[in-house]
């Protein structure tokens, strides 16, 4: 499964980056907007600041909501740099867009899924990405991870290529029953990334192997 950080924050991106298992970086305007990152100019200066940090994909979003709105903004965000991924909402427009853009060669992300049948949409639209957002749904009582099991099971019957990158990761166990249901991708906070190496007995057992160490020397 591929590790993906939900943040615009330099700071965090080079951490987890340093850490030597991230493989890219979802943003949005909203995240882009707790850091103070406001702008046309700044913003497309902070998306290009990300991708020379990363090594993987940068998810941009464009603001548009209608098609020609859409094409015009995902396509000078993907001449921005390479890594770049134009993440396209899930409307109508937003569809027609994501085929637009997958005709061209132009790598996408479905983002604001919340059901099996949007989820469908994009596969045959030719996403790249599609984003269900599990924390979102687990906040209004529905069953986010259950999303990602139907997902997982329509497109493996019909071998579509589009990667499931389950978002609004909140915390551990998120990551951990994405990966067991089989998620291409997940994305989320760098506190629940950390939570995944942290373990009572590791602690204890290093202090124990470090003490018995010294008793040696
Ligand atoms: C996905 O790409 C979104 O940026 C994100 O995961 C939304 O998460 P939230 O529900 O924590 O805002």
């Amino acid at each position: 499964m591929k590790f993906f950080i939900d943040t615009a924050n330099l700071d965090q991106i080079r951490e987890a980056q340093a850490l030597g298992i991230l493989d890219g970086v979802t943003t949005n305007p909203s995240l882009m907007a707790k850091e103070g990152i406001t702008g046309e100019a700044n913003i497309l200066k902070h998306y290009v600041d990300i991708c020379n940090i990363v090594e993987g994909d940068v998810s941009a979003e464009v603001i548009a909501t209608d098609f020609d709105g859409m094409v015009k903004e995902g396509e000078a965000l993907a001449m921005l740099h390479e890594q770049i991924v134009v993440k396209i909402p899930m409307i109508k427009d937003g569809i027609k867009a994501c085929k637009y853009f997958s005709e061209k060669g132009i790598r996408t992300n479905v983002t604001l899924i919340f059901s099996v049948g949007q989820a469908l949409l994009a596969a045959k639209a030719g996403a790249t990405y599609m984003s269900p957002f599990i924390g979102r749904l687990d906040d209004i009582s529905t069953d986010g991870l259950g999303l990602i099991a139907d997902i997982r099971l329509i497109y493996d019957n019909y071998g579509y290529e589009t990667q499931i990158l389950a978002a609004s990761v909140r915390h551990t166990m998120h990551i951990i029953d994405c990966a067991k249901i089989g998620a291409d991708v997940m994305t989320g906070p760098l506190s629940a990334i950390e939570g995944l190496m942290k373990h009572p007995l590791t602690d204890s057992g290093l202090a124990k192997f470090l003490a018995d160490y010294q008793k040696g020397n």
